[in-house]
């Protein structure tokens, strides 16, 4: 059984979150959400006996310290993963690049308040607030969920100018999750700065006006990944980052990994999504499987490798296959119809070193 606390459940990833792990009964969720009431996460909490709504706003450290006493009551003083997800940003300024932005002290922080309150004092207040608990739990992960456009290197490629106190909040949350898992390694905890991805977590229809940003967003994160075709959605990118946060431990503790559990590619789409009606654990085997695809396309263009993920869907679909082994058991499946998959079952979670290796050698 583990415990996760997630802040800014209500909506967006935050809720994804939470409707993910929820999904596991053997899970304690705790949604740490400014207002209890609100319909999006109530209605969620009120369909899962595992979810418990904790008052907590990341931007105000004392309603910090009463969520975790909340939270300390409910799980028996511990807590196993701890995921900073509040955000808020000044959005009539969001378009504005550098030079831009006013040259009044006022004004200027006004525009900084609200990231740097949610990323950078609220990455603070909130880990501390539940330290004493994650020190107590048994997996002891800390995230903060950060954003590629922190990355120097795509901002380099990307041209994105714009979005500058967002990006430097998130920088800054980078540099403290860095400082954390240097102070807390030797008490065995691991910390992370997570990016989820693009993805579309608007409420409500798009106006013109966004759907216009979207397409000039979108192009611009085309110069980074030229085959990107869209926002990905929340399901798909908690999916990845429940993966990453698994295999969270001391060797990438302190870094800012992607969705896909890598520093370099922060935006790529899966070439096959999973069809939705598959259940969870499944789907995450498949988004795996999907991602090594994606590196194993690079270097082998022709290899039906694709093929083999939509042969696997509709097989489970159809009760031809068992998940006991997960992606083993795929590959061993896939590789009896001469799709070239038995490679794979040598790379079970491989780590990025053997992807390289193993890319490197063909
Ligand atoms: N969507 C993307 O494409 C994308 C890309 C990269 C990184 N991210 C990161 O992923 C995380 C979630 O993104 P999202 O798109 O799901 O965000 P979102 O829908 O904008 O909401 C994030 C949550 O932050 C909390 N929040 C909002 N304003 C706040 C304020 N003024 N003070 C304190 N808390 C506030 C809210 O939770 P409560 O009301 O429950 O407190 C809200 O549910 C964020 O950290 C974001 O920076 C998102």
């Amino acid at each position: 059984m583990s415990s996760y606390a997630i802040t800014g459940a209500s909506k967006g990833i935050g809720r994804e979150f939470v409707r993910q792990l929820a999904a596991n009964t053997a899970n304690t969720v705790l949604a740490v959400v400014r207002d209890p009431e609100s319909p999006g996460i109530s209605e969620l909490a009120s369909k899962y006996a595992n979810v418990h709504l904790i008052k907590g706003d990341a931007t105000d450290p004392k309603s910090l310290l009463e969520a975790a006493s909340t939270a300390a009551a409910i799980t028996g003083g511990t807590l196993d993963v701890l995921i900073h997800n509040s955000n808020a940003v000044d959005m009539a300024s969001a378009g504005l690049s550098p030079s831009q932005l006013p040259f009044d002290a006022e004004a200027l922080r006004a525009i900084y308040d609200k990231p740097l309150s949610t990323a950078v004092y609220g990455g603070i207040w909130t880990t501390n607030a539940f330290l004493p608990l994650i020190e107590k739990g048994t997996q002891k992960k800390i995230v903060h969920i950060s954003s590629a456009m922190a990355d120097s290197q795509l901002i380099k490629t990307s041209g994105i100018s714009y979005a500058v106190p967002y990006a430097a909040a998130k920088a800054g949350m980078n540099v403290q999750v860095a400082k954390y898992a240097a102070e807390l390694a030797p008490k065995g905890i691991k910390v992370l700065a997570l990016s989820p991805g693009w993805v579309d977590t608007w409420e409500g229809e798009k106006s013109p006006e966004v759907q216009q940003i979207l397409e000039v967003m979108l192009k611009e994160f085309q110069a980074v990944e030229p085959e990107l075709k869209g926002q990905i959605s929340p399901e798909e990118s908690v999916g990845k980052c429940l993966q990453v946060i698994e295999r969270l431990d001391a060797e990438n503790s302190g870094l800012l990994l992607s969705q896909h559990g890598n520093t370099t590619k922060w935006l790529r789409i899966m070439q096959q999504m999973p069809d939705s009606s598959l259940p969870l654990e499944v789907r995450s085997r498949i988004l795996e499987l999907s991602e090594f695809a994606n590196l194993y396309r690079a270097k082998s263009p022709s290899h039906p490798f694709l093929a083999s993920i939509i042969a696997i869907q509709n097989a489970y679909k159809s009760g031809q296959l068992v998940v006991r082994e997960g992606m083993v058991s795929y590959c061993k499946w896939a590789s009896q119809y001469g799709n070239g998959i038995e490679e794979v079952i040598l790379l079970e979670r491989p780590t990025s070193e053997e992807h390289r290796l193993f890319l490197s050698n063909r």
